[in-house]
C-alpha cells in the first residue's frame, strides 16, 4: 500500500555495513554505535511501523460454490521491507483495456486505481513500474455509478460511499477512505469491465471478463502522494458486498473462496487465485463472524513448545482486540499486553546460543554466526478448533544487515502501542498456502514452498488437480506465468518467478 524507503541506497548500505572492521564490532557497546550509524539508512523498521500504523487506523475504522473457474492473477512484490515489502498484481480494465498494478489487501474491501485527473498521486514508482491512470471517458464500457443506483444506496449502508444531501440522484456516488495520519483516498465509483484469466481444464486459460463496480480515485493525501513504492492502486479482498470476490462469485463467475501463495525469497513473486488451492494437511480455523476484516480467534503463543504466560482475554476479539489476517501489512503486529512476553521469550531462548542480544533503536536485535534455523526457537499461534500456524524464525525475524559472517536480525514483529490488535502480516503470511474459504466462513493455512506449483479446484475439495513440479525457469520473463497441462480433468499449474522483474 503506502510508500516507504525502497531504493538501491539500502543495497548500499547493507555493504557498508559489511565491509566494516570486524574489530568494530568487538564489544556490545561499540556494537550499538556501529548500528546506530549504520542502520539509518537500512532502518525503514521505524518508517514501516508509521506506514503500518495508518493503516491499522484505517482497519479499525472501516466498519457460493457455483460452476465458476478458477481465476489466476499474477503476484510480483515480497515481503521483505528492504527490497519492496508488498504483494501486487496486475488487473485489466475498460475498453480498450489498461493495465494497473494494485496492491493485493486483504485488510479492505474496495478494488481502487488513481484515475485522470487526480490530485496528488505519484507520477513514477521507485518499484520500477509505470504508472497508469484510468480515464473512464476513454473506455466505450465505462459507467460512473450515481447516487441514486441501488449499488450505491447499499455501499453507503455499509459505510463505503457517501452521498451528500445536496448531491442529486445523478451525481457521481463518492467514496473516501481516510487513513488515521491523514493519508487516504478518495474518488467516485464506476462501472466497467473487468478482464481476467480463468483456469478451464483442457489446456488453456480463457479471457473471461466481467463487469464490476470499483473506485476511481482522483484524490491521494499522505503516504499515498509517495513514489517510492506507489502502485496504480489497492485490490481489497475483503467480503464486503463490494469487494470483487463478492461481486464476482454472487455473479457465479468465481468461486466463493481464494487462496494464495507469497513466495518469501528477495525475487517475491507467488500464486493468487480466486479457487481454492487443495493440498493435504492444510489446517483451518474458523472466522469470527461480523468483523469486518478477517479476524481469527488466535488463543496462545508458544515458543519453542513453551506456551507463554499470556491471559487468554488478551486476544479476546472486540472492538480495540483481536487477530486480524492482512496482506496489505508488511510486518507484523503483536497486542501491546503479549509484546514483551513474546520478546523476552526469544531473548531466553536464543541465549542459550552464540547470539549477541542488543537494542538498536528501540528493536530487539541479534548478531549470530550461525544459521538461524539452528539458533533461534520455533513460535506457535495456537486458533480455535486446534489449528496451529508453525513459524520458522524467518517469520518473526527480519536480516538488517551483516558483518564478517555474522548477521544482523531483529524482530520483525512490531509492538501494537496501546492497541490489543494483532496483525499477521506478510512477514508471516509468506512462505505458506493460505486459502480464504468464505463459503465455509474459514482462514487455512500449510507451510509450503510457493515457487512449487499447486493444485486448485473450484469447490471445497471436490476435483482434485495434478500438477507435475515441472518449473520453466527462464528469466526472460517477466512474470508469473500459468501452464497447464491437458490431463483430463486435471490442472496443473507452473508458475515462474517474477525474477528480476523488480529489481
Ligand atoms: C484478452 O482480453 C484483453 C482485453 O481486451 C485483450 O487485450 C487480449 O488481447 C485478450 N486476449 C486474448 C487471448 O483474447
Ligand atoms: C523451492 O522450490 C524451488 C523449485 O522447485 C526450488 O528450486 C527451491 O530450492 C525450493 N526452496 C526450498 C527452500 O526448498
Ligand atoms: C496434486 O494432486 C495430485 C492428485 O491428488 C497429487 O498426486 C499431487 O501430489 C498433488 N500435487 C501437489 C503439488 O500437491
Amino acid at each position: 500500500m503506502v510508500a516507504s524507503p525502497v531504493n538501491k541506497l539500502l543495497v548500499g548500505t547493507a555493504i557498508a555495513l559489511l565491509i566494516l572492521p570486524a574489530a568494530a564490532w568487538g564489544d556490545g557497546f561499540q556494537l550499538t554505535m556501529e548500528l546506530e550509524r549504520g542502520v539509518p539508512a537500512r532502518a525503514s523498521l521505524e518508517a514501516l511501523r508509521t506506514r503500518d500504523r495508518a493503516r491499522h487506523r484505517r482497519i479499525l475504522q472501516a466498519t457460493a460454490p457455483s460452476s465458476a473457474g478458477v481465476v489466476d492473477f499474477p503476484v510480483e512484490g515480497s515481503a521483505d521491507p528492504f527490497t519492496v515489502g508488498l504483494y501486487f498484481t496486475r488487473v485489466k480494465l475498460g475498453n480498450p483495456a489498461k493495465e494497473f498494478y494494485v496492491q493485493i489487501d486483504t485488510g479492505s474491501d474496495i478494488l481502487w486505481v488513481t484515475c485522470n485527473p487526480c490530485n496528488g498521486c505519484p507520477s513514477n514508482s521507485g518499484l520500477n513500474i509505470k504508472l497508469e491512470s484510468f480515464e473512464p471517458e476513454q473506455s466505450t464500457t465505462s459507467s460512473t455509478i450515481p447516487c441514486s443506483d441501488q449499488r450505491c444506496v447499499t455501499a453507503i449502508q455499509s459505510g463505503e460511499a457517501t452521498c451528500s444531501s445536496s448531491d442529486s440522484s445523478s451525481s457521481p456516488c463518492s467514496y473516501a477512505f481516510q487513513y488515521g495520519d491523514g493519508s487516504g483516498t478518495s474518488g467516485y465509483y464506476v462501472s466497467d469491465t473487468l478482464y481476467f484469466d480463468t483456469v478451464i481444464a483442457n489446456e488453456q486459460t480463457s479471457n473471461s471478463s466481467a463487469t464490476i463496480t470499483f473506485g476511481c480515485s482522483n484524490s491521494q493525501s499522505g503516504d499515498l502522494t509517495k513514489s517510492d513504492r506507489a502502485v496504480d492502486g489497492i485490490f481489497g479482498f475483503g467480503q464486503h458486498g463490494l469487494s470483487v470476490i463478492s461481486q464476482l462469485s454472487s455473479a457465479g463467475v468465481a468461486p466463493k473462496v481464494f487462496s494464495h501463495c507469497l513466495k518469501g525469497s528477495d525475487n517475491g513473486g507467488g500464486i493468487l487465485v480466486l479457487g481454492e488451492i487443495v493440498e493435504p494437511d492444510i489446517v483451518y480455523t474458523p472466522l469470527v463472524q461480523s468483523q469486518p476484516h478477517y479476524n481469527l480467534n488466535l488463543e496462545s503463543i508458544s515458543v519453542d513448545q513453551q506456551q507463554l504466560s499470556i491471559d487468554s482475554s488478551v486476544f479476546a476479539t472486540s472492538n480495540t482486540q483481536g487477530t486480524i489476517v492482512d496482506s496489505g501489512t508488511t510486518l507484523a503486529y503483536l497486542a501491546e499486553q503479549a509484546y514483551d512476553t513474546f520478546v523476552n521469550a526469544i531473548i531466553t531462548s536464543a541465549s542459550s546460543t552464540q547470539v549477541k542480544s542488543f537494542v538498536a533503536k528501540g528493536n530487539q536485535c541479534f548478531i549470530s554466526a550461525s544459521s538461524v534455523d539452528d539458533v533461534f526457537p520455533l513460535v506457535s499461534l495456537k486458533f480455535t478448533g486446534g489449528a496451529v500456524m508453525t513459524l520458522k524464525p524467518e517469520d518473526y525475524l527480519i536480516q538488517q544487515g551483516s558483518v564478517d559472517n555474522a548477521i544482523i536480525w531483529c524482530i520483525g514483529w512490531q509492538k501494537n502501542d496501546g492497541q490489543g490488535i494483532t496483525i499477521l502480516g506478510d512477514l508471516i503470511l509468506k512462505d505458506k498456502i493460505v486459502v480464504y474459504d468464505l463459503a465455509n466462513q474459514r482462514i487455512g493455512w500449510k507451510s509450503y514452498n510457493c515457487s512449487q506449483s499447486v493444485n486448485v479446484s473450484t469447490t471445497s475439495g471436490k476435483n482434485e488437480y495434478v500438477n507435475s513440479n515441472q518449473l520453466d525457469t527462464s528469466a526472460s520473463s517477466k512474470y508469473s506465468k500459468l501452464r497447464l497441462f491437458s490431463t483430463e480433468g486435471f490442472i496443473l499449474l507452473v508458475y515462474i518467478l517474477a525474477a528480476a522483474a523488480l529489481l
